[in-house]
């Protein structure tokens, strides 16, 4: 098959950004605060941030959750689409990297929309299962630690709507996927799900190469 997409240089990305990114001061400040930190590079690129606002936006999202919070661009890009009465539950195990992000949801006057749970993913999305939250989520972002990805993605499934979005980060893992000489925990873990998606009727899928690539499943 030949390959269509373009390869972006730097005079491109920079274009790209220049026609389209209309980043507020305040995510931009995040992410240059974000930059001097260690594990700066787990913070999603400003052009999905943007990507990811207006899907929340084409689903009419309300209810939003979020596995893997960080500083909290991602929340706060999403949280900053939503409706007055919009909600983002957020999962992290990182109280440190929280700290940052709450103040900055503060300053954007949106901390009363986004509830960040403390705690291992896996047990904050089963109680919300066992609290009856099936089937409530309009939008969900998974970007936590690969080797969970299959259990995000089942609960995430779960707890979404019929028609309700998955938005999956890292899929592509820096092209690690598709070298067999890789076969760490992590990508192993990217790869199986992918595979698994592929043939998975319950959602519509797309695969897009945006950022670290990102795949997203509509529940069907
Ligand atoms: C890629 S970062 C998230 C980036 C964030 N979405 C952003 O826009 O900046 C992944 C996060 O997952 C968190 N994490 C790792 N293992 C976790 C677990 N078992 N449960 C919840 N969060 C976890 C890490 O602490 C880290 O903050």
């Amino acid at each position: 098959m030949s390959r269509q997409t373009l390869t972006l240089n730097d005079a491109l990305y920079d274009y790209l950004l220049g026609v389209s990114l209309r980043e507020p001061p305040l995510l931009s400040r995040l992410r240059e605060e974000t930059a001097a930190l260690p594990g700066s590079g787990m913070q999603i690129s400003p052009e999905q941030g943007q990507f990811m606002a207006l899907l929340a936006e084409l689903v009419g999202a309300r209810r939003v959750l979020e596995v893997g919070t960080f500083t909290g661009y991602s929340a706060l890009v999403v949280a900053l689409a939503l409706p007055a009465d919009g909600r983002i539950i957020t999962c992290d195990v990182d109280e440190e990297m929280t700290a940052i992000a709450r103040l900055y949801w503060a300053e954007a006057g949106v901390a009363d929309k986004i509830d960040l749970r403390l705690g291992p993913a896996v047990d904050t999305l089963d109680a919300l299962l066992s609290d009856g939250d099936a089937g409530t989520f309009d939008f969900a972002f998974v970007d936590a630690d690969k080797e969970n990805y299959d259990a995000y993605y089942e609960r995430g499934l779960a707890l979404l709507r019929l028609g309700g979005l998955m938005v999956i980060d890292n899929v592509l893992w820096s092209g690690a996927v598709a070298d067999p000489e890789r076969q760490d925990t992590d990508t192993n873990a990217i790869r199986a799900l992918n595979a698994k998606l592929h043939g998975d009727q319950r959602v519509s899928l797309s695969l897009l190469p945006v950022s670290d690539g990102i795949t997203l499943a509509r529940k069907r």
